[in-house]
């Protein structure tokens, strides 16, 4: 774990070091839980979303986008609600004035039993070598057996707790499993009480005062206040979805894990309308399709995992996520939702306008059921970015660092580097420049020797690297260095644009999806 830990600490500086990532407000010592994207980090965030955008809009015809404004009216906060009930249920230690959130802890405490079974687990299987059976020993030895019992009693009580939203037993579980705070390290608790996450401000100045609206929290709300223009103007048909990219705030109360959990986020989410009685099967079908969408960009099939929620929501009824395993563990990157008709129906209760689909081939009007995509652009960044990052030994007994970029994602294509600077090599690695960034993020550098420059691409992950030399002058071949096998070719520039397209274009990526 503390190896996992020095992992992510490096990932987080490497991200800073290289522009991929900035905290933000810096020179004032930084906003919590708020970042920013720096050159390169812009570059990697719009092909994710290109990626997205793209497999959705274009991969399916009856899926359009939309790009609904961040304020909306308050009462769409109380229809979906969000305003009872989008809340975090809150402690504070009274000692250090820290504030957490109480599910976390209790979560925290069974990661660590987790932990512990774990660390019992390999020790033995250290002991016993190759006729080690992990199964018969979880059965047999009375320590494991007996955190396990723990582990799951805590789990039990936990669950019971969140799905009647009981605050006193959440503290009392706390105080029975004497959760110290990690900070004053004592057990002196306040009360739980729930904390909404909703960021609030005022719209307007008239004689009777202004409004107060809300900062979203979530993009799909847009999208169903939205539902009839769409479906009306665009002649849509179920089952349609429409799809949408844009900043969500959530005022979290412990933010964590770098841009895992932040104040401002964006999400990609995508709403698909079906007819009621269907959205199983579509259900089904989304969760499918998505896993295929991560898995395609070739990051290892172990580490992604669907975890099923036991938990609904109300309005749900089917919910999973897609984890992937991220330095401190596997989180989740994006949740699949049946969300039902709550929402639509809400809608339509709240604004008193029919919200209703009428199908000609069953010749019915209903309000149609719904199954989400929702997804973070910043998690996916993340998963991308630690799965990416790489130090790596080489035979001459230098490490190099290198990001092993998705190459239709690397914020830079190609690099076009002339061996020295004279001789007339700079003004032909311009040319071959002038010729390739009309179609790839394209790179020119010329200072420093050229390893160092090899070395500066690969940290940024760039796929290719072209080196211009005194024989390109002669027979217009150059050196095509490939980042993860650092192999290199002689090849023509005649053939530079196909050879890099073939690797780094969106389009192959899409196919994989088909
Ligand atoms: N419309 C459904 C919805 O918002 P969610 O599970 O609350 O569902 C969806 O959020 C996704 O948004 C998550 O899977 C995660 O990737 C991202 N997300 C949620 N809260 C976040 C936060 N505080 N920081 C970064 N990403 C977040």
């Amino acid at each position: 774990m503390a190896q996992q830990d020095d992992v992510f600490k490096k990932i987080v500086s490497h991200a800073k070091e290289y522009g991929f990532v900035f905290p933000s407000s810096e020179i004032y010592d930084g906003l919590s839980a708020v970042y920013d994207y720096g050159q390169n980090g812009v570059e990697l965030k719009n092909n994710i979303k290109r990626y997205w955008w793209d497999a959705m809009t274009l991969l399916h015809e009856n899926i359009v986008g939309i790009d609904s404004a961040i304020f909306m009216h308050p009462t769409i906060w109380k229809a979906s609600g969000h305003v009872d009930a989008f809340n975090d249920p809150l402690i504070d230690n009274r000692d250090s004035k820290k504030r957490y959130r109480a599910d976390v802890l209790i979560e925290d405490c069974l990661a660590k039993y987790d932990e512990k079974i774990a660390k019992e687990i390999a020790k033995a299987a250290k002991r016993f070598g190759d006729s080690f059976d992990e199964a018969q020993f979880c059965a047999t030895n009375g320590r494991v057996m007996d955190l396990k019992a723990r582990r799951d009693a805590l789990h039990e009580r936990f669950s019971v707790a969140m799905n009647d939203n009981n605050l006193d037993e959440l503290r009392q579980i706390i105080v029975d499993e004497e959760i110290v705070c990690p900070i004053s390290g004592t057990k002196n608790w306040t009360e739980v009480r729930q904390f909404n996450l909703m960021f609030k401000t005022e719209m307007g100045s008239t004689a009777d005062g202004s409004m107060t609206v809300y900062l979203r929290p979530e993009t799909a709300q847009g999208i169903f206040v939205n539902y009839l223009n769409v479906q009306k103007t665009g002649r849509m048909r179920i089952p349609f979805g429409i799809a949408q990219i844009g900043k969500a705030f959530r005022n979290e109360i412990v933010a964590r894990q770098f841009i895992f959990r932040m104040r401002e986020f964006e999400q990609m989410e995508m709403q698909f309308f079906v007819r009621p009685g269907e959205e199983l099967k579509w259900f089904a079908q989304w969760k499918e399709w998505r896993l295929k969408w991560h898995k395609a960009l070739g990051m290892g099939d172990e580490k992604y995992r669907y975890h099923d929620h036991d938990k609904l929501a109300h309005y749900a009824n089917a919910a999973t996520d897609i984890e992937f395993r991220m330095p401190f563990g596997f989180k989740e990157v994006e949740g699949i939702h049946s969300r039902t008709n709550f929402d639509l129906s809400q809608h339509q209760k709240f604004s008193g306008k029919k919200i209703e689909y009428f199908d000609p081939e069953l010749n019915e009007h209903y309000t149609p059921y719904v199954i989400e995509t929702s997804i973070g652009v910043d998690r996916m960044f993340l998963s991308i970015l630690c799965s990416s990052y790489d130090e790596e030994l080489l035979p001459n007994g230098e490490t190099r660092t290198v990001l092993h970029l998705p190459a239709p994602l690397a914020p830079v294509k190609c690099a076009v580097l002339p061996l020295v600077r004279k001789d007339g090599l700079p003004e032909k690695a311009r040319e071959i420049v002038d010729e390739l960034k009309f179609d790839f993020a394209t790179h020119y550098e010329e200072k420093d020797a050229i390893g160092k420059r090899y070395r500066r691409q690969d940290a940024i992950g760039t796929p290719f690297c072209i080196t211009v030399d005194h024989q390109t002058l002669e027979d217009n071949t150059v050196t095509l260095r490939e980042r993860d096998s650092m192999e290199q070719t002689r090849v023509s520039v005649d053939d530079l644009h196909k050879l890099i397209h073939d690797r780094v274009s969106l389009a192959s990526l899409l196919r994989k999806l088909k």
